[in-house]
């Protein structure tokens, strides 16, 4: 049974898909060890408690570098002998020391087709912003490996829904959270724990 530690940092309805597919037997025979949040008190920690997952807050604004944030969250990681790490809603950037400790082992997922909108600072509403600002006409999410640059890692999934006349931030982080993100993760989570994930450099294929 491989071990999957889910990093968040804010409402958690990554997670949410993760322990929904999870309970459908649709995690490829992964399980959620525990949760850690890089911040008290956000609604991801609420998720896990109800479905009986530990979960570990590790506040960022306690250390003063990513480098001293990342030995701590070695050591918090070490005894729960994780096989996979994802990001799901994780606003903290970790060292390069760190990704590649847990190199082609860490998944993330971004609200945009990736290399669109992605990069520091790009997260949140702060995209749905951008691509409106921009005009594209459509965006969606993509699920890709962790490495040291921010957003740029080996594209594992992406799924793009229309950009409708009328959309506001809100509106389209919903349509992407619902239609894209919330499916994405879960499948790209199991086709890891199948081992079905083979990485050439950037080039991801699925077996
Ligand atoms: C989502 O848009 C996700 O793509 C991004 O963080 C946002 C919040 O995610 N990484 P969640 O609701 O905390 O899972």
């Amino acid at each position: 049974m491989l071990n999957i530690v889910v990093l968040v940092s804010g409402g958690g309805t990554n997670l949410q898909a993760l322990i929904d597919a999870q309970s459908r037997g649709e995690l490829g025979g992964g399980r959620i060890a525990a949760v850690v949040s890089s911040r008290e008190g956000v609604y991801a920690l609420e998720r896990a408690r109800q479905a009986g997952i530990p979960a570990h807050v590790l506040p960022r604004k306690q250390y003063g570098s990513a480098e001293a944030y990342s030995r701590a969250l070695e050591d918090l990681l070490a005894p729960l002998n994780p096989g996979l790490l994802v990001y799901a809603g994780f606003l903290t950037i970790l060292d390069e020391a760190f990704c590649q400790k847990y190199e082609n082992r860490m998944l993330n997922i971004h609200p945009s087709l990736i290399p669109a909108f992605c990069g520091r600072g790009m997260y949140g509403l702060r995209v749905h912003e951008a691509v409106l600002r921009y005009g594209v006409k459509v965006t969606g999410a993509t699920v890709h490996f962790v490495t040291g640059e921010p957003d740029g890692g080996p594209i594992v999934l992406q799924k793009a829904v229309d950009v409708l006349p009328g959309d506001t931030p809100e509106s389209l982080q919903k349509r992407v959270m619902e239609q894209c993100e919330h499916l994405l993760l879960p499948q790209a989570v199991a086709l890891f724990c199948q081992n079905r994930l083979s990485v050439d450099g950037r080039k991801v294929t699925i077996l």
